[in-house]
């Protein structure tokens, strides 16, 4: 009897437990149900009631799968285990062992724990699924959105598929995912790109200053006139462009062409048209703020449905003294009023009538022939020779020595252009930040990082960054990092140059600008394990300069035209 009653305590309460289990198993629908009544809102309770039915049905289909097995998803081995564990229990039915039934049923509880335990697991597990799927649903939205987006746009640029992971790992690239909509309708878009300076890296901090805006806009349409607390360095990258610029007393229109640049002084009063009758105009901007580092606002001067007049702020007595005027008339004139809602622009890119156009190029042919106009004239990336050039590429550079308010900025600018298969050769910029933008094409790019100094370590291993660039994509160069680019097709890119003033390109390869070959023999010798003769040999091997062809192997083959080899085989 004695040895009996511990027995039976112990089946009372795997008994005991296994009602509680199921007993607080099912309430729990109910009472998570019953929650979900005190939460705030319709949405949150919605979201809550779906938690609860999840719940509730995993609850059933476990159910469910117990009776079948009596172990949530075993493992090939488990479940091999427990077929054993039947076999022998069987034989063991037979005998009748009241002992071994009891220390198969001490097994079972075992079991039952670590079921329980497993349970836990598994119901934390398919939380963090949950999440994930969220996450994931979130990410495709946005991804779909950003299709969406795009395909708007008559030429619909291909989804990438960079995963953002890619693109953290390299902090220099920034594919054209990463400019955010400051706004858009069916005219156009203005976006800017991402701030340099991110907290996950700190590498760029030095760019915090500064932003890259890009606008696009169909044909016959105007950008709506406002002003902005940053400068503006504005290129042409397709299209073409009519920039109207006012100050007091004085306004004037420049034609701008794809590779034209024009500074726009903080605050200065601007409207861009696109005049052509088919073509997009596509534009980048890179934006100092002068207010907050990174950050600037646009002040438009009319309202549309998307953005308020900036004049719209000031109160009606301030209005009504200005203008004196009522201030129903101001409000009618300028802003309009609700119910003539039409009468308002649906957004800051607005279409114009051919005869609107015709106007307005009109007004721009006369005031090119002002004497005394804009101090800010646009320039041509290309007016003078390119500093590098062969077959194979073209490299325009304006520096802050050839133009004075480029000079203001500290800001060069460049024009390139490389062929397919052409390699522009690996150099270093000695004190300027570059900031490129893909015009057109695609290319390989490799840029070399050091790391930052610590504490004496073992060994300094230098870091390659590489990445694919295509259109709309943004590579920033640091000071002093070796690069090299790679154009898989005809490349065509801009660049801001930052610190610009005084910058060397220092080539390490090729014929000219080669800051290696300077270096004399003897130091040469003892520098590098080959003779120093042998390395002044390869250093100077390369005859060419600046780009060469990407294949070098198939370059020199080729002294034999492969049509005359095709020929020889017939
Ligand atoms: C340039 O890119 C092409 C295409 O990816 C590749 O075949 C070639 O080897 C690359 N050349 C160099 C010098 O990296």
């Amino acid at each position: 009897m004695r040895s009996r009653f511990p027995l039976f305590l112990v089946l009372g309460i795997v008994f005991l437990a296994s009602v509680s289990v199921s007993l607080t198993e099912k309430p729990s629908r109910s009472k998570c149900v019953q929650t979900c009544e005190s939460e705030k809102d319709a949405a949150r309770v919605e979201k809550c009631q779906l938690r609860c039915k999840h719940v509730s049905e995993r609850g059933e289909k476990e159910e469910e799968e117990k009776k079948v097995i009596p172990e949530p998803h075993p493992s090939h081995e488990e479940k091999e285990e427990h077929e054993h564990e039947e076999e022998q229990w069987k034989g063991r039915q037979r005998r009748e062992d009241p002992e071994e039934r009891e220390r198969v049923r001490q097994r079972e509880r075992k079991k039952e724990e670590e079921m329980r335990e497993r349970e836990k697991e598994e119901e934390m597990r398919e939380r963090e699924k949950e999440e994930e799927m969220k996450e994931r649903e979130r990410k495709k939205g946005e991804k779909y959105r950003r299709r969406e987006k795009k395909e708007k746009w008559e030429e619909v640029e291909e989804d990438r598929g960079y995963s953002d992971s890619q693109t953290q790992n390299n902090p220099f690239h920034f594919s054209s995912n990463r400019f955010h909509t400051l706004f858009k309708n069916q005219h156009g878009h203005m976006r800017v790109l991402q701030s340099f300076d991110q907290p996950s890296s700190t590498q760029l901090q030095n760019l915090q200053d500064y932003r890259v805006v890009e606008f696009k806009s169909r044909p016959h349409t105007l950008l709506l006139p406002h002003h902005a607390n940053a400068d503006f360095l504005l290129v042409v990258l397709s299209g073409r462009a009519l920039i109207n610029l006012v100050e007091p007393g004085n306004r004037d229109s420049y034609y701008l062409d794809p590779g034209y640049a024009q500074i726009i002084p903080a605050g200065t009063t601007f409207y861009l048209v696109n005049p052509e009758r088919n073509k997009n105009l596509r534009v980048i901007k890179l934006a100092i703020p002068v207010n907050k580092p990174g950050k600037f606002e646009n002040f438009f001067l009319s309202s549309t449905q998307e953005q308020q007049s900036y004049l719209q702020g000031f109160s009606e007595d301030i209005l009504e003294a200005s203008f004196d005027s009522k201030f129903e008339d101001i409000s009618k004139v300028l802003f309009g009023e609700e119910t003539l809602r039409q009468r308002q622009q649906e957004g800051v890119i607005v279409e114009l009538s051919n005869e609107k156009i015709r106007e307005l190029s009109r007004r721009a042919e006369s005031s090119s022939r002002k004497i005394n106009s804009f101090e800010y004239k646009p320039f041509d990336l290309r007016s003078s020779h390119p500093i590098y050039s062969n077959k194979l590429g073209a490299f325009y550079e304006t520096t802050p020595e050839k133009n004075p308010h480029l000079q203001e900025l500290n800001i060069f600018l460049n024009y390139v252009d490389i062929n397919k298969e052409g390699l522009l050769l690996p150099h270093y910029n000695s004190k300027a930040i570059v900031i490129l933008v893909v015009n057109e094409g695609e290319a390989n790019i490799e840029l070399v990082a050091v790391p930052e100094q610590q504490q004496q370590q073992k060994r300094q291993e230098v870091q390659r960054y590489t990445a694919e660039l295509s259109k709309d994509d943004v590579f920033v160069i640091p000071a002093a990092y070796p690069v090299a680019i790679n154009a898989t097709s005809n490349l065509n890119f801009f660049a801001f140059g930052i610190n610009a003033e005084n910058n060397q390109r220092n080539f390490l390869a090729g014929e000219k600008d080669n800051v290696i070959s300077e270096i004399p023999r003897q130091v040469f010798e003892v520098a590098f394990p080959g003779s120093g003769e042998d390395v002044e040999k390869l250093i100077k091997k390369k005859r060419e300069s600046y780009f060469v062809a990407a294949q070098p192997q198939q370059k020199e083959e080729n002294h034999i035209p492969l049509s005359s080899i095709l020929g020889a085989l017939h």
